[in-house]
């Protein structure tokens, strides 16, 4: 048994297992995205969470719906819908800038898509 090569490859072990686990990974927001994350805190986290129904339906559940079409949420956000009857409506945003809730859409599709992938 060659002992000093089993030392030697310790480092690279431990470089290996300093790796970020797959689900950090998922997790990993593009710029946008992350430029989107602070405004959704400011606006929708009251009432919209990653994977559970606050208020609002959860980021995986809108990432399902709109997770092709970004757009859409931000209409949305700008002139809501109503779909479910069990809540109270929620407030317009049209008081913020269209670019920042495409921001904000942006991160609550990588956000849900996440939290989706992540559920068993
Ligand atoms: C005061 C609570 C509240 C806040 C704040 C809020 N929402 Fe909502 N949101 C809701 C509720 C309630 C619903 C479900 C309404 C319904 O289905 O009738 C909803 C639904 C949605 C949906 C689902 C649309 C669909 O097609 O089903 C999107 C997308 C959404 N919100 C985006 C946002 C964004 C973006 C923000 C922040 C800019 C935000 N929300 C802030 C309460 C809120």
């Amino acid at each position: 048994m060659r002992w000093s090569s089993i030392l030697a490859a310790l480092p690279l072990l431990a470089a290996a297992c300093d790796r970020p686990a797959p689900a950090d990974e998922a997790a990993r927001l593009s710029p946008r995205a992350e430029k989107g994350k602070a405004l959704f805190s400011t606006h929708c986290a009251a009432c919209h969470a990653p994977s559970a129904k606050l208020v609002g339906p959860p980021l995986s559940e809108i990432a399902s719906l709109h997770g092709a079409n970004p757009e859409a949420i931000v209409r949305w956000a700008v002139s809501p819908g109503r779909k479910r009857t069990d809540v109270p409506p929620m407030p317009s945003f049209r008081g913020v800038r269209e670019s920042d809730l495409a921001d904000v859409a942006q991160y609550m599709i990588e956000a849900g898509n996440a939290a989706g992938k992540q559920r068993p």
